[in-house]
């Protein structure tokens, strides 16, 4: 599936990524910046922080968990209703398309 990742200056870049992968995963082997995910999806670093789009919000599954919320607090960039951690998004073919925007920092 298709997801496009934004970063904080706008710049866009759309990548293939594998059904059943998650989004934090999928930058990180297409070596996209912006996304770090120094716990390699364990949920508890929050280094994976990114933005969904609006237009994503319900095929994404909505806000994040309460886990998720937790562990956002400790994030290093805003916290937005549209703040996920990017691991724990996993790409389904629903998801084809999605845009997910990225912080300007994660650590
Ligand atoms: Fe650490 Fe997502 S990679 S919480």
């Amino acid at each position: 599936a298709k997801v496009t990742y934004v970063d904080h200056t706008g710049t866009a870049v759309e990548v293939d990524i594998a059904v059943g992968e998650n989004v934090m995963r999928g930058a990180l082997y297409n070596g996209i910046e912006g996304i770090t995910g120094e716990c390699g999806g364990g949920l508890s670093c929050a280094t994976c922080h990114c933005y969904v789009d609006d237009a994503w919000t319900d095929a994404a599954g909505g806000p994040s968990s309460e886990a998720e919320a937790e562990l956002l607090e400790s994030t290093a960039a805003e916290v937005k209703p549209s703040s996920r951690l990017s691991c724990q998004l996993v790409v389904t073919e629903a998801l084809d398309g999605m845009v997910v925007h990225m912080p300007e920092h994660q650590l």
